[in-house]
């Protein structure tokens, strides 16, 4: 696991920036995990200074609200097009998200089908919830979970719901790629800055690997890149490498 930690979010987002773009110009085919959240910004936001050639790479989403109207500015579908395919110049017939209408109808397989056909994602760019949570999925996803709709955990609606007006606002159900989907991608890449994301990323990394913290999973990985900045970073500073046990 290569840990990188920069002074500052912007730094977080270059640093990111250029593992994927070492990618893109080795492959220009690449198939890219696409996160949203506010952590990966700074990252698309350096990668357009690049300059890159995107237009044959492909996307798959990390995950998506159930329940937003098509449009909706809170939609992940929306954040994609406009952070990730208008600002790098993606083709969007090459960038997929995971769909559902509604809780009744989980589209996962079939966005399993679609990641497979592609030969599976290269590299899967990630945030941390403070729950510990990757994508949507919460703490007791289970360690083999596919893309599915699940139930949304109340730290991550409360978390979340400074991108709507109000509490209620936030949708209760999501569609997200399970554990065992990003786990398969070739290469993962977790941004987090901020104080607020420091003990999450301290007992990702150095805690016990459980389903009770989805994050720990990347431990097990063999090709993990973490970027912070040195808010982030604090509680991991203080914690060696090898020390085990909750916070
Ligand atoms: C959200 C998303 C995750 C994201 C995480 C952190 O709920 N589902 O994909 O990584 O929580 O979000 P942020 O980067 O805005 O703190």
């Amino acid at each position: 696991m290569n840990i990188i930690v920069t002074q500052t979010p912007v730094e977080a987002g270059i640093a990111g920036a250029a593992v994927i773009a070492d990618l893109i110009r080795t492959n220009r085919r690449a198939v890219l995990g696409l996160a949203t959240g506010s952590s990966p910004l700074p990252v698309y936001e350096a990668l357009e200074q690049l300059n890159l050639d995107f237009t044959q790479v492909q996307g798959f989403a990390l995950d998506e609200y159930v329940g937003l109207p098509d449009g909706d500015l809170r939609s992940y579908a929306t954040v994609i097009r406009t952070e990730v395919v208008e600002r790098l110049g993606l083709r969007p017939e090459r960038v997929h998200l995971p769909r559902s209408c509604s809780a009744e109808q989980d589209d996962g397989a079939a966005y399993e089908t679609a990641i497979a056909r592609a030969g599976g994602i290269d590299l899967q760019l990630l945030g941390i919830g403070s729950n510990g949570h990757i994508g949507f999925n919460e703490p007791g996803s289970s360690f083999d979970s596919r893309t599915r709709v699940l139930t949304l955990a109340d730290q991550t609606r409360s978390d979340n719901a400074r991108f709507f007006d109000s509490l209620e606002d936030v949708p209760h159900k999501a569609i997200s790629q399970g554990l065992a989907t990003i786990f398969e991608a070739r290469h993962l890449l977790l941004i987090a800055h901020g104080i607020d994301k420091s003990a999450a990323i301290s007992r990702a990394l150095r805690g016990p690997i459980t389903e009770s913290f989805p994050a720990s999973i990347l431990q097990r990985h063999g090709s993990v890149t973490i970027v912070l900045d040195t808010a982030a970073a604090t509680d991991l500073m203080l914690r060696p490498s090898g020390a085990q046990g909750g916070l």
